[in-house]
């Protein structure tokens, strides 16, 4: 039996589920999802989602702190769509039965994070993401219209050959199935919601799915790719060597955390006027230094002096896990490390998700709508999946009432290779190879020199891994070792591209933030 759908949308997420949720009232729409459709980066969001609510709040105010931590990168009407029809996305979530905290007189109860000029975060506890992800999939697993295919990994997208490589329309895509084998999923729409790609990095705040695989399939298929040099590290990750991925919300300084040194001096007042609430890559940058001076592994958190009550009240999670790691953040400062957290570069897309690539859509994560600029606000991710989720879905239900009715027919994948069981050690050894490679030389503060050397490296190890996966079985470990040398491939070409600093891109050969916007950085493979 052929798969055809509408509408195949690839990931699980708020963007990939806000997008299916408004695309099944018009087609059929098959939702892939590479783990369980649980296991995301939405489910894993701590803070909450930036929204103007508040009386005292306006839509002028978050899209000035929007544009101010952007550093001058942000396409302003990114910024406007996004903050303007963000509040009826957020109602309609909470209408699907989706929990924010309230306030005893029944307001929202809004919280803080760094650039932000005024509480405008939605949460649900410091469990937001958990929230969001569950009545968004309890929602589309109940609409008949939607199928899910959960442990099925997209390979590749097939676009129409007949024309030059970039310009040939997205037929569907390659998927790697639950049980090993391949099928072509053909659809008339075909979405991008794969998020994003901090696994490209030794350390991260990212959970195992965020291989960049959207990235890197879009890439292949010759669509742009934009400012991947804005790579956000996130300020406080839990440091401790049982902790994979740990991240402390922003909120936590929100609500009066103090980072301090080793010694127990704060620092951040040195660094801004905002002090610890200052935009991520400030705090981050300022980390680093401190790092760099003192030779510390790392910094710390301090919040005893929120108190007990406040603390199991306001962060239970929070508390609970650094507890099951041996940190008592009620009596001791919690050790932390920045580590990379969000990709602002992306598939570039216009207002209504369209990617380059006719047949194409981009939401989320994955894409670069231009919205966060050179460096994200916290907490406008999840607002941004809603918004780019729905505005891609309205112009892909569009776009299908103008097609032919019918599906293009996809050639059947041809199965080559051998499984090897010295394979195994070859992905891993690439693995760590590329991970430790992208920590060391494109991390927090780059030069021309180290991202001349991760060039060279990731071109020969780019080479090694095209010519085994040519060789072997397709396993989702081997594809997302490819993604992940692509999407490195992808932040250092951006990165020599850009010749100043500007927002999460600090490079020390080129200092300076040049006084106009510069062009966005473009990447794109030659037909
Ligand atoms: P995701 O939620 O990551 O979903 C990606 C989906 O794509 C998954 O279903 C995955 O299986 C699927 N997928 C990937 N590759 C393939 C493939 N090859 N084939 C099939 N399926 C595939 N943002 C905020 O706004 N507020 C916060 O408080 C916040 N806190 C965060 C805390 C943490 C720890 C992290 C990691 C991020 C946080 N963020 C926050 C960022 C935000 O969570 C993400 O940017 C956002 O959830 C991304 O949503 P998405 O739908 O684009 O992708
Ligand atoms: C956090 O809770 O600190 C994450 C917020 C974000 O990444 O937007």
């Amino acid at each position: 039996m052929r798969l055809e759908y509408d509408f195949l949308v690839i990931g699980s997420g708020v963007a990939g589920l806000s997008f299916a949720r408004v695309a099944a009232q018009y087609g059929r729409v098959a939702v892939l999802t590479k783990r369980g459709a649980e296991e995301t980066s939405t489910s894993q969001a701590q803070g909450g989602i930036a929204s103007v609510l508040d009386k005292s709040d306006s839509f002028e105010l978050h899209v000035e702190d929007s544009l101010v931590a952007g550093a001058g990168q942000c396409r302003e009407n990114a910024v406007r769509v996004t903050v303007e029809e963000g509040p009826q996305r957020l109602l309609e979530l909470a209408a699907l039965g989706c929990h924010f905290d309230v306030k005893s007189d029944g307001r929202y109860d809004l919280t803080r994070e760094g650039g932000h000029s005024r509480r405008r975060i939605v949460h649900a506890g410091d469990i937001t993401g958990k929230e969001v992800q569950r009545a968004l999939l309890k929602h589309c697993r109940s609409l008949p219209q939607i199928s899910f295919f959960e442990h099925s990994c997209a390979i590749d997208l097939v676009c129409d050959k007949r024309l030059p490589l970039g310009q040939g329309r997205c037929l569907g895509a390659y998927v790697l199935m639950e049980g090993g084998h391949i099928e072509a999923f053909h659809a008339r729409q075909t979405v991008l919601a794969t998020g994003g790609s901090g696994k490209a990095y030794l350390y991260t705040s990212n959970p195992d799915v965020a291989t960049g695989d959207g990235l890197a399939m879009a890439f292949r298929a010759g669509a742009r790719i934009a400012n991947m040099e804005f790579f956000q590290f996130h300020p406080t990750c839990l440091f401790h060597p049982e902790a994979k991925n740990f991240l402390l919300s922003e909120a936590v300084r929100g609500e009066g955390g103090i980072l301090r040194l080793r010694s127990g001096q704060s620092f951040m007042q040195n660094y801004h006027h905002q002090g610890d609430l200052a935009p991520r890559d400030v705090v981050t940058r300022a980390m680093d230094t401190e790092m760099k001076k003192s030779g510390d592994t790392h910094l710390l958190l301090d919040v005893r002096h929120l108190g007990q009550t406040f603390l199991k009240e306001r962060f239970p999670n929070l508390l609970a896990t650094c507890r099951s790691f041996g940190v008592d953040m009620v009596t001791t400062p919690i050790p932390v490390v920045p580590a990379a957290h969000y990709q602002c570069g992306g598939i570039d897309t216009d207002l209504d998700g369209h990617s380059t690539l006719p047949g194409l859509f981009a939401v989320g994560e994955v894409a670069h709508t231009g919205l966060h600029g050179a460096n994200r606000l916290a907490s406008n991710s999840l607002l941004e999946g809603l918004v780019f989720g729905h505005r891609a879905a309205m112009a892909a239900v569009a776009a299908l009432q103008e097609t032919q009715p019918g599906f293009e027919p996809i050639a059947p994948w041809i199965y080559k290779g051998k499984p090897d069981s010295f394979e195994g050690v070859l992905v891993r050894q690439n693995w760590e190879d590329i991970r430790r490679l992208m920590w060391n030389l494109v991390g927090i503060v780059r030069s021309d020199k180290r991202l001349l050397l991760a060039k060279r490296r990731l071109k020969w190890l780019r080479e090694e891994i095209r010519a085994f996966y040519g060789e072997y079985v397709v396993t989702r470990d081997m594809l997302e070792l490819r993604n992940i040398a692509d999407v490195a491939y992808l932040i250092v070409e951006c990165a020599l591209l850009r010749k100043e600093s500007r927002g999460l891109h600090t490079s020390q050969d080129w200092p300076n933030t040049l006084p106009s916007p510069q062009p966005d950085s473009f990447v794109q493979r030659e037909p």
